[in-house]
């Protein structure tokens, strides 16, 4: 059986994490989507917020569940017994920092890290972005799940 592991912020999670996360669902027997547990730019949700939102748009996928990790990844992939990491990248901009933890994370523990290129129409999408431009009063609606752009909606008042 093939555990991957897809971490991330999640703060909050987008159409481009969803496709990621459903591809790896049909690549790989389990999948464990992680949640940092402080990320290191401030959070807008909290993490119970975070785990919520990601079990109710990842529920129709019975191979998918939530967890939650501080510390180091690879620690938390042994714990799961996690046989590869996943991570999506958008661009070439993604890869340098992203082929950098891999091969830390490869360094400390031995575990390998694959990347999937994410659909091109997401590869502007990001969390920060679409924070920013709900914050701003414009539409995230196709960019995020409903759930998701409610609770941003909510948010931002
Ligand atoms: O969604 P993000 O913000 O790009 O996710 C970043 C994340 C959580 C994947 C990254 O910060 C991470 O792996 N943190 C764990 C800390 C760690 O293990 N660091 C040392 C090895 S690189």
């Amino acid at each position: 059986m093939t555990v991957a592991l897809i971490p991330g912020s999640f703060d909050p999670p987008t159409n481009g994490h969803l496709d990621v996360i459903e591809r790896c669902s049909r690549l790989f027997d389990e999948v464990v989507v992680a949640v940092i547990k402080n990320p290191s730019k401030r959070a807008l949700f909290t993490e119970a917020e975070r785990i919520d939102l990601l079990a109710t748009v990842t529920a129709r996928w019975d191979n998918v569940t939530i967890g939650v990790f501080g510390g180091l990844l690879v620690d938390y992939a042994e714990e799961v017994g996690a046989d590869v990491i996943v991570k999506g990248l958008r661009a070439v901009t993604d890869f340098d920092y992203e082929l950098q933890m891999s091969q830390m994370n490869r360094h400390l523990s031995g575990i390998d890290t694959m990347f999937v290129a994410t659909k091109p129409e997401y590869g502007y999408l990001s969390s920060s972005l679409v924070k920013d431009v709900s914050s701003l009063g414009g539409s995230v609606d196709s960019l995020v799940p409903e759930v998701v752009a409610t609770a941003l909606k909510e948010r931002s008042g």
